[in-house]
């Protein structure tokens, strides 16, 4: 069984990312959007150090026993500023303080695919930032995906027309609303002479590894 884990916004860009890499495995699997539940942050408190378990009493808790089951590990987040969404981030600062205590590593080795999701298309920040998490926690990255999102001014009604929004990165603003053009995964970084690679492709194959891996 392989766990996906999306920290996107629900059936958006990150989960549907996600779920195009658990697909590929022909694997069962269990999906968890983090946008279906609030998820409570690290406060240090040290209550997991003789359990490997958070005190705090979540829906993580459950995630992390699959997670802890599971044969394979897809996480997508989204990059907010510069970095892992705070929903993302929180649920890592939980998962990987209490899954590395006493040399005591549940989820060392297992094969991670990482898919980081931006508005622009440039993701390194988010996918460092899971990156360390996956190492903390001997998760064996395998495959890390950049994604261009959707920014929400594309949905926002005003995109449009705002200066200081997502839409600068492609337009010339004021633009016409007709000719904006909402990305799809599907439409992304299709085959040119430089070679660049088709984002669905790039997912399909991390999931064919990760069924080899495991
Ligand atoms: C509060 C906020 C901050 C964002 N910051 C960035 C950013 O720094 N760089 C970027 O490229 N995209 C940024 N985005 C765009 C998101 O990465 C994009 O909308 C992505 O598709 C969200 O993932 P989702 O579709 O799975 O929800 C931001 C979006 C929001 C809502």
């Amino acid at each position: 069984m392989i766990v996906g884990i999306s920290a996107g916004r629900k059936e958006k860009v990150t989960e549907q990312a996600v779920k195009t890499v658990l697909e590929e495995t022909d694997e069962p699997y269990e999906f968890y959007s983090l946008s279906s539940f609030e998820i409570l942050t690290c406060n240090a408190c040290n209550g997991c150090i003789n359990t490997n378990r958070c005190v705090k009493d979540d829906k993580l808790n459950e995630i992390v026993e699959t997670m802890i089951e599971a044969d394979g590990i897809v996480f997508g987040a989204p990059e907010y500023w510069d970095g892992m969404n705070a929903k993302g981030r929180a649920f890592w600062e939980r998962v990987a303080f209490s899954l590395r205590h006493n040399e005591n590593y549940p989820l060392a080795d297992k094969p991670g695919v990482i898919v980081g999701v931006s508005g622009d298309g440039y993701s390194r920040c988010v996918i460092k930032d899971i990156n360390n998490f996956f190492d903390d926690t001997k998760i064996n990255t395998i495959d890390q995906i950049e994604v261009r999102g959707e920014y929400a001014c594309f949905s926002c009604g005003l995109g449009h027309i705002c200066s200081a929004g997502g839409l600068t990165n492609f337009y010339e603003i004021p633009v016409e609303k007709s000719d904006v053009i909402t990305p799809e995964l599907c439409e992304q970084y299709p085959e040119t002479e430089n070679d660049e690679k088709d984002v669905l492709v790039e997912l399909k194959e991390a999931g064919q590894v990760l069924r080899e891996k495991i």
